[in-house]
């Protein structure tokens, strides 16, 4: 039995101590470098400096300064948040003003989405994908404990990355707020402990009258600073109606009501009102409310424009580690704060991105009644990518040379694809049934140039079938490959390996499934380009989204497909950078699809060129599930 030398009061799980007493380690991988993805609501035109020197799959490197007027651009990012924030402390230890997290709970409606379908607002429930199950299984495994475990190596990181006048409000309910106050007490000192803020959303939860019991209706926010010296702005409330009425009784005959305080006259038009307490009467978010996008568990902006409010100043950064649907950063935008946001969930980052997108027609946080009705400010989506994957090589096939390491790689990604290796080609791994298989690297995207050179191994082989596993690919890949695959009479499949691979216990189930790489049409001023290019006879350029295929639709749901009329109904967003300088994807224009306006445009443009030359027109498009499928086409404007 483990003994521990307990000496102060503190909380322990089974795994918080390791078999001799020690504080088991907090892992902490990296730091690994940001891929930048994609830039939103930067202006291509004049943008100089920190983004000129940028290349595709380039990285992010923390030199952007901490002013927008220095830089700054704000950060979505796609990954686990451990990951994630391991690697943020190489630049912003001690950055971060205010954290505010709302971890997910074992309800089942942590991961859950409605997805809108189509023109017609037609919605389904977005499944679980294996990696959010996974999210699930690694938290509530050992039920609690696991929890506890989880949040405790998360928080540590939280504590590290807070600004010495920094604060952290943890969002939780009734059912852990307990365990994790001794636990934050522990990881951020209990003379930092500040307040519990009990939030009253006045929503009773289900089966009310059935209940034998008290009705639950409250959260906890956990509200602790870093130091004894944070940021606070206090916040008043209006007087309540009745309260005017009992206690301004008092009329100077020109209509302000005054009461007498200390023996003199107090205005009610002078007075601050109500200091605001530790019990929040905010209504909780309706169904059928403007901001909702969808999200099971999104908490309203109302409540989150307390937090930003009192605890951070303009300028200030604040994050939200585990961000939903962005909440947290649609406020912090609005608000005039920096902010980072991160979530494991694709689609989470995917509804995110458009609720900041789409934030100009949505209600502003100061004055409710008017739209916010200005953009958002340049901002960043990243993730760590093949950086996540390479970490996954070091410790799957760990202590070998570098050729040992790739054999084993490339013979467990032939197993997991049910295919034997094959040797004594330069380009091809292995065989499955008729076809043969060639693997992309971890770290580097598929090549135009690879799959050429298996094609033509493929062809010398007499075979006539060939199976391109890849985690990237380089952008336009898809169209200029099949159209040469289709000339030399070669039946070509393009596959993703995804994510679930790096993760062991579903590989030893078998659950592993590699989707076909989705493809689509444009139109270029009404012509469909050949091999990527098409030359114009304008300086002026429409494109049109023609057509978009899912190629092997038996992985997706059945209630899904029942809905979908039409292939544009696949589609959720799609973006054009009509520039691209082999840099990071920028959109330059993009349409897409809201609870409120389900149409979106079909047409980009017309965008006038002012010189002659050649340039590339980078599409992106995304479908219904939050993926993404990219195109490079080639012009040349006369
Ligand atoms: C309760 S929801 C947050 C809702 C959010 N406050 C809002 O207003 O939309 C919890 C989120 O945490 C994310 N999540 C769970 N585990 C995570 C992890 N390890 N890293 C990053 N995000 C995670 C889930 O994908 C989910 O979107």
């Amino acid at each position: 039995m483990t003994r521990v030398d307990v000496r102060n009061t503190e909380l322990i799980w089974p795994t918080k101590y390791d078999e001799n007493g020690k504080l088991a380690p907090i892992e902490r991988p990296g730091p690994y470098p940001f891929q930048i993805v994609e830039l939103i609501n930067a202006p291509r035109i004049g943008r100089k400096g920190k983004h000129e020197q940028l290349t595709l799959y380039d990285i992010w490197k923390g030199e952007e300064g901490s002013t927008f007027e220095e830089g700054w651009s704000n950060k979505l990012i796609w990954g686990d948040n451990k990951l994630v924030m391991a690697s943020l402390l190489e630049k912003l230890t001690g950055k971060i003003n205010l954290i505010y997290i709302d971890p997910p709970f074992a309800t089942g409606a942590d991961f859950k989405f409605q997805i809108p379908l189509g023109d017609e607002n037609e919605e389904i429930t977005k499944e679980h994908s294996i990696l959010e199950e996974k999210a699930y299984r690694d938290t509530w495994h050992q039920g609690l404990s696991s929890y506890l475990q989880m949040l405790y190596e998360r928080l540590v990181l939280m504590h590290q990355l807070l600004a010495e006048n920094g604060s952290m409000y943890v969002h939780l309910d009734w059912r852990v707020v307990h365990h994790v106050r001794i636990m934050m007490d522990e990881i951020f000192g209990t003379d930092n402990f500040q307040r519990e803020i009990i939030w009253w959303p006045n929503n009773p939860s289900g089966f009310k009258g059935i209940a034998q019991n008290w009705i639950h209706d409250h959260e906890s926010l956990l509200f602790y600073s870093k130091s004894n010296n944070y940021t606070f702005n206090k916040l008043w409330q209006e007087y309540s109606p009745a309260y005017v009425k009992a206690t301004f009784v008092h009329d100077d005959g020109d209509g302000r009501l005054y009461r007498y305080r200390y023996d003199r006259k107090q205005y009610l038009d002078e007075s601050k009102g109500v200091p605001i307490s530790d019990v929040w009467d905010i209504p909780f978010l309706r169904q059928n409310a403007d901001e909702r996008v969808g999200f099971e568990t999104q908490k309203p902006e109302s409540l989150l424009k307390r937090v930003v409010k009192a605890s951070s100043n303009e300028g200030d950064l604040v994050a939200d580690f585990f961000c939903g649907s962005g909440t947290t950063l649609a406020v912090a935008e609005k608000m005039g704060r920096r902010w980072i946001g991160c979530d494991l969930s694709r689609y989470a980052i995917h509804v995110t991105r458009k609720r900041l997108l789409e934030i100009e027609n949505s209600q502003d946080v100061e004055d409710e009644s008017e739209i916010y009705n200005r953009k958002a400010r340049p901002f960043e989506v990243l993730n760590l990518g093949k950086y996540e994957r390479q970490l996954w090589q070091t410790r799957t096939f760990s202590n070998k040379d570098e050729k040992q390491i790739l054999y084993e790689y490339l013979a467990f990604m032939l197993r997991l694809y049910g295919a034997e290796p094959l040797s004594g080609f330069a380009n091809i791994h292995g065989k499955k049934g008729n076809a043969l298989v060639f693997v992309g690297a971890v770290d580097s995207p598929v090549t135009i140039q690879e799959v050429l050179d298996a094609m033509k191994d493929c062809k010398s082989f007499g075979q006539r079938e060939l199976h391109i596993l890849g985690w990237e690919w380089e952008m336009g890949l898809n169209d200029a490959i099949q159209s040469i695959a289709d000339r030399e009479g070669i039946k070509l499949k393009l596959r993703i390996i995804p994510n679930e691979v790096l993760d062991k216990e579903i590989v030893h189930r078998g659950d592993v499934r590699f989707f076909e790489l989705a493809h689509f049409k444009v139109k270029i001023n009404g012509e469909m380009p050949r091999n990527g290019r098409t030359d114009i006879s304008e300086k002026n350029v429409v494109l049109k989204l023609a057509d978009f295929v899912i190629p092997h639709t038996d992985l997706i749901s059945e209630d899904v497909k029942k809905k979908i009329e039409k292939w544009s109904d696949w589609v959720d967003y799609w973006a054009v950078d009509f520039s691209f300088d082999n840099d990071t994807f920028h959109n330059g224009w993009v349409s897409y699809r809201t609870k409120k306006n389900r149409t979106m445009s079909l047409t980009a443009g017309p965008f006038t060129y002012e010189r002659s030359g050649k340039y590339k027109i980078f599409v992106k498009v995304i479908d219904i599930f939050g993926i993404d499928t990219s195109q490079i086409f080639e012009i040349e404007v006369p």
